[in-house]
């Protein structure tokens, strides 16, 4: 709920104009707020004197405005997502938390439809071999279905997967610890599952979430075969503590072990400019 200190509030009005939900008018020279609202905050965010708050969220910083803290050349953003390459080759190394808590902390900031914020995240490092096993386990347990079409009413391209899923899984198991046997994991020492009640909450989120791997050296794989493993896979998703009703993406992350020397070619832009 959105809180206004009177002491502090010197009824100037700003806020009002900029709250989507017209939820804010002044009464007797200081503003007030009518109702619930979806708390995008644009209230706080533009107040003067500090005077707006929301009761039922965590302590946390909120930085002033500083342009020279934002400063992101657009062409130099535009040469970083065109660098941005999936990765399935990773050095032996370990994550840093606070790597990994930077990723999440973009994807906590990031915008969902009404602000439902309901995206939240599962990071596997400690007891990625257990995770492991149970993916590997749970994508098999379907191949059989997905070869015979059986999963195209929800997942159309399953059927084109099934033959790749057995043999990956016929030579992971020869020797679960060779990540050169892993097609699914590819030696990554980390996996963020993230997760969702509406998909594209959690689309953007990962997005951003992957974004803030590169700045800091990381790579990621998106990872469409993690992901039906978590949502094929009771035993799974017990793992994660998941109730089987979220939208979940995965991702790998680690360290690269390979070094891009240019920008690939795409398609053509595909836009209609009306
Ligand atoms: C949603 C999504 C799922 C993906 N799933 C897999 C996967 O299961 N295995 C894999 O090797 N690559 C996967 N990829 C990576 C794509 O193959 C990759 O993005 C594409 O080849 C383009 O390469 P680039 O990302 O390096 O530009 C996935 C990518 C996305 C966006």
């Amino acid at each position: 709920m959105v809180i206004i200190d009177s002491a502090k509030c010197i009824g100037c009005g700003q806020c009002a104009p900029d709250c989507f939900n017209h939820n804010l008018k002044p009464v007797g020279g200081k503003m007030t707020v009518k109702r619930a609202c979806m708390e995008c905050g644009h209230c706080i965010a533009i107040c003067p004197t500090e005077a707006i708050s929301l009761d039922d969220y965590p302590a946390q910083p909120l930085y002033p405005y500083d342009p020279a803290a934002m400063q992101i050349a657009p062409e130099n953003l535009l040469r970083f997502i065109q660098f941005r390459r999936s990765c399935r080759r990773f050095v032996d190394r370990k994550v840093e938390r606070s790597k990994l808590a930077l990723m999440l902390e973009a994807g906590r900031f990031t915008a969902t439809g009404a602000n439902l914020q309901d995206v939240s995240f599962s990071v596997i490092q400690d007891s990625l071999p257990q995770f492991k096993a149970l993916c590997w386990e749970s994508l098999h347990h379907v191949t059989a279905a997905a070869a015979r079409g059986e999963l195209a009413a929800t997942d159309p391209t399953a059927s084109n997967y099934a033959r790749l899923w057995q043999r990956s899984y016929e030579k992971y198991q020869l020797d679960p610890a060779n990540p050169e046997n892993d097609a699914m994991f590819f030696n990554a020492p980390a996996v963020i599952v993230v997760k969702g009640r509406f998909a594209q909450h959690a689309e953007l989120v990962a997005s951003n979430v992957e974004l803030m791997a590169y700045t800091q050296g990381l790579a990621c794989l998106f990872t469409g075969f993690v992901r039906r493993s978590v949502l094929y896979g009771s035993k799974v998703q017990d793992f994660l503590g998941m109730d089987g009703k979220e939208f979940v993406l995965c991702m790998l992350v680690g360290y690269p072990a390979q070094t891009y020397r240019r920008t690939v070619p795409r398609k053509a832009l595909q836009a209609d400019w009306l």
